[in-house]
């Protein structure tokens, strides 16, 4: 069984390893436009010993962001800040870099954390947008009413859908995710809940799935073979009435047929009145699993994965091929150097930081308790005459009592 530490292939790309940082909104973009915040954020995190990095959430139209400050893929101007901030990026490290497209749906035009919000609707003082969705039904009457999407509403999105992934292309990115997933657009689409459509696009899992399907399809045209397409899906609505597990299975074998190359199981997140159980660690891995079992797909596993040796199981043990990492990074942007470390494997530093390496620097062994000696063909030069770095000569640290 691979690792954590091996090598991943997930179609044109090869990930240097199985961890990927989650995407996660910042809500730092001015009109759609990537910012320096987006330079430190994602910055930050090629350097933190992930394979995949995977940029937040991008609108594929104005009308399709969640929020004023979400990341858009519309302009010209909008790509020419993507492809400034991956070519930046690229250096850091040999992680794959990712973005992640999609469309809000009826809970676009939201008020978001930066705006002192709770994700609520914004209202019309504060520059609120018109919405879309597969039906007129607001996320609860605190919300505005979407409008329900005609035939050139789902041509329109399909296309921005094809015409964000070449933006994406021609920024530099190695992966294209659609997002599938918490109770925006395409899972709008999906779940019985929220589509209450009576044509070819709602009503039976058949016709629910056609949307979503043909922007995927769409998405997978527009991105050559040396690139990667994922594809975050929800594992469950955590509803009676709305999409369950089941629904996911035959969903994903439909991707795996379009020539997705993996796919992400989230849940939740779609309508106010679910039943959420208690998340507990990996709470979502179980999803992850039975849809690699059924479908063959390559599956990545989201939620509450933050202990380098709980993340190693999951991917040892066959239950994903890789693990998604998102408030563990935030928290600690160089978590996957640590989880090297922990786990006793060698991962490349940028030799600016190559002295506060694990075998460069016998103090990490004190502050990371269970860290384990690594053998690495990165050593640090040690100056002479230097009282910071004398590895040869320490003493062993004093353990914590
Ligand atoms: C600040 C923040 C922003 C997020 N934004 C996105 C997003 O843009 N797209 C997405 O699919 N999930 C988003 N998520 C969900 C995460 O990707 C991840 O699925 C979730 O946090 C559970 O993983 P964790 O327990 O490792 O944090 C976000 C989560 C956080 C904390």
């Amino acid at each position: 069984m691979a690792d954590l530490f091996t090598p991943l292939v997930l179609g044109g790309i090869t990930c240097p390893n199985r961890i990927q940082v989650s995407p996660m909104c910042q809500y730092s973009a001015v009109d759609g436009i990537a910012q320096d915040w987006h330079l430190i954020h994602l910055g930050g995190l090629m350097m933190s010993g992930a394979g995949l990095v995977v940029a937040e959430a991008t609108g594929v139209e104005a009308a399709g962001r969640i929020s004023h400050g979400c990341l858009v893929l519309e302009t010209d101007a909008q790509e020419q800040a993507l492809a400034d901030l991956v070519a930046r990026l690229r250096p850091l490290s040999d992680a794959g870099i990712g973005i992640q497209l999609g469309h809000a749906g009826r809970r676009a035009s939201a008020r978001s954390i930066r705006d002192r919000g709770k994700g609520e609707s914004l209202p019309p003082e504060e520059g609120a947008w018109q919405t879309y969705a597969p039906s007129a039904l607001p996320y609860n009457d605190q919300w505005a009413t979407p409008a329900e999407m005609t035939e050139d509403d789902i041509i329109r999105i399909t296309r921005a859908f094809a015409q964000a992934t070449r933006r994406a292309v021609r920024a530099g990115f190695d992966l294209v995710e659609c997002h599938a997933a918490h109770g925006y657009l395409l899972h709008q689409f999906l779940s019985p809940r929220t589509n209450r459509r009576n044509d070819a696009w709602g009503g039976t899992l058949e016709n629910r799935m056609r949307f979503p399907l043909a922007v995927v399809q769409a998405m997978r045209d527009a991105l050559p073979a040396d690139r990667a397409l994922g594809v975050r899906v929800n594992s469950t609505d955590w509803h009676p009435q709305g999409a369950t597990l089941d629904d996911a299975v035959p969903f994903v074998r439909a991707l795996k047929d379009l020539g997705v190359d993996y796919v992400t199981l989230s849940a939740g997140n779609l309508v106010p009145d679910a039943v959420i159980p208690k998340a507990t660690p990996g709470h979502q891995v179980g999803f992850a699993e039975r849809i690699r079992q059924e479908t063959g797909m390559t599956v990545v596993a989201v939620g509450m994965i933050s202990d380098p040796v709980q993340a190693d199981a999951v991917v040892r043990e066959g239950r994903a091929d890789m693990v998604a990492i998102g408030r563990a990074m935030l928290d600690n942007p160089r978590w996957g150097w640590h989880a090297a470390a922990r786990l006793g494997h060698d991962v490349p530093y940028p030799p600016q930081y190559l002295r506060a390496r694990p075998n460069n620097w016998t103090d990490f062994q004190r502050i990371h308790p269970g860290a384990q000696p690594v053998v690495s063909t990165q050593q640090a030069d040690r100056p002479s005459g230097s009282t910071w770095d004398r590895p040869e000569t320490d003493k062993p640290a004093a353990q914590p009592s």
